[in-house]
């Protein structure tokens, strides 16, 4: 039978943390709910007293968010865990998340204080919180450099205070593995009444190795993983939730099980990385760009053979379209032929040569090709079957004139026409369509690449285009950028018209 292993997400307080992360209020109850969906056990939802902004955050998530338990961080005095309280009122679950430095650089340098005095301090603040919440988590911060004696002094006596959760932070990020599991396991067979609480890890990544101290923690007796998407959070970060989550699950012998759904791991972090303005590293486990992408022609023949070969988890498992998986300069033959396929190109063997020395001519100068890039390299277009089609545009354009644009549409086979100015040859004909197709339609994304360098080179453009709420992407390529413009355009709204 597995065990469980409780996900607390602390990305909206220790990620948030991070200089240039900060969210409004707004996108943190995105992000909340997201998690919600996800299965994470806990949110951290923030440090209520440090500012009206925080305070505010986590009223409107515990608000917003049902079923995972929402946490508020404080120090250890009264002010602090009065004010979470107050923040938290509105909480279907709730947890107050209170603490103090615990190692002799926190006690002498931080506190300048004692032994015996912080210890009382850790008790009195559990006490002051049981007084408001019945779910209160303690932390030692600086757990990982703590002498284990006494570090087990502190947990006894906050336990016996009503702790209901210990947190042991490698707060530095100092911790060997196998010392932070053996800290653990020192706290489960020396403290009295510890069976009563849950263990949990907060493991940062100074020297690289927070989620292998989050493992051994755990392997050691701890049952709460502290966490954050995309391993975000002070300095190098904390331990990430996919790399945990996914460790677990790729190891069923270990017997560890979370309520994390997997095959949201993908679209969070994209989430997380947009919002937050925080690139994930492309090879980032998991998450990163590269993180499924096999690249050499050897690999990748390997794995459309047997997809084990070479890969431990199946990018599926975590959100990931395997058709979002770029191709570069070192994919082989099979895999171009594959990647057609499942696009539903299908090419005898010469036009699948010919197709391969051109794909390998555009993969030398543009590193990763998109399916966009590989339809238009065997001239195909996804819009071949489209309702709408461009059948003829003609735009005059110039310095001191007014741009005019007339534009002739297939709409199912019958033909459409208009004319209109605007300001530029791309806006005169983009208003010549909206004539023809009378929907609300607003352009919201509208970009231009080159693939090559020359001036007759094909214009690449993407146009992002809402319609009742939703947003469609078209795309086409062209020499003329101004019929590539109005062709992506009708490439979007064929998305949405029937
Ligand atoms: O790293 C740390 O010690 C913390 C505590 C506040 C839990 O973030
Ligand atoms: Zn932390």
């Amino acid at each position: 039978m597995s065990e469980k292993l409780y996900i607390f997400d602390t990305t909206l307080r220790d990620g948030e943390q991070v200089p240039g992360c900060q969210l409004n209020t707004v996108e943190k109850i995105e992000v909340a709910k997201a998690l919600e969906a996800l299965g994470v056990d806990i949110i951290e939802a923030g440090f209520p007293v440090s500012s009206p902004g925080d305070f505010n955050s986590v009223v409107s998530i515990s608000k917003a968010v049902t079923w995972p338990i929402i946490c508020a961080l404080t120090r250890a005095n009264e002010n602090d865990i009065k004010v979470a309280a107050e923040a938290l009122q509105y909480a279907k679950h709730k947890r107050i998340h209170t603490g103090i430095g615990t190692s002799d650089y926190h006690i002498k340098y931080k506190f300048n204080s004692n032994r015996e005095e912080i210890l009382e301090r850790a008790v009195a603040a559990v006490k002051c919180a049981k007084k408001y919440v019945e779910d209160v988590e303690f932390y030692a911060e600086d757990a990982g450099r703590t002498d284990n004696e006494y570090l087990a002094r502190v947990i006894e006596a906050v336990v016996k205070a009503g702790a209901t959760v210990v947190n042991i932070p490698d707060t530095t990020g100092y911790c060997l593995p196998e010392e932070f599991g053996r800290k653990i396991r020192f706290l489960k067979e020396n403290v009295n009444g510890i069976d009563k609480a849950i263990i949990a890890t907060h493991c940062h990544n100074d020297l690289g190795m927070a989620t292998a101290n989050t493992i051994s923690g755990i392997l050691n007796g701890a049952r709460q993983a502290e966490v954050t998407i995309n391993g975000i959070g002070e300095r190098a970060g904390n331990t990430s939730l996919e790399e945990v989550t996914m460790i677990f699950k790729s190891h069923k012998d270990l017997n560890i099980d979370t309520n994390i759904n997997t095959q949201k791991i993908y679209s969070t972090s994209r989430l997380v990385s947009s919002l937050m303005n925080m690139p994930v590293q492309p090879n980032k486990a998991i998450v990163g760009r590269n993180a499924f992408a096999h690249s050499s022609g050897i690999h990748q023949d390997g794995i459309l053979k047997n997809r084990e070969n070479y890969e431990i988890i199946d990018p599926q498992d975590v959100g990931i379209d395997e058709n979002s998986i770029v191709l570069t300069a070192r994919s082989g033959r099979a895999a171009l032929k594959h990647r057609l396929h499942i696009l539903g190109v299908e090419l005898d063997k010469e036009r699948l040569d010919k197709a391969y020395d051109d794909f390998l001519k555009l993969a030398d100068r543009k590193k990763d090709l998109n399916d966009d890039d590989i339809l238009m390299l065997v001239g195909k277009a996804r819009s071949e079957n489209a309702r709408i089609t461009l059948e003829y545009l003609q735009v005059t354009s110039g310095i001191g004139v007014r741009a005019v644009a007339s534009v002739g549409l297939l709409i199912a086979g019958e033909r459409f026409e208009a004319a209109a100015s605007g300001n530029g040859p791309v806006d005169a004909a983009i208003k010549a369509v909206k004539q023809i197709i009378h929907r609300q339609m607003t352009i919201q994304e509208f970009l231009i690449q080159a693939i090559t360098k020359g001036s007759d080179d094909m214009g690449k453009v993407h146009m992002a285009v809402s319609h009742e709420g939703l947003l469609y992407n078209g795309f086409s390529a062209n020499t003329d950028i101004i019929a590539a413009s109005v062709e992506a355009f009708i490439d979007a709204i064929n998305k949405f018209v029937h």
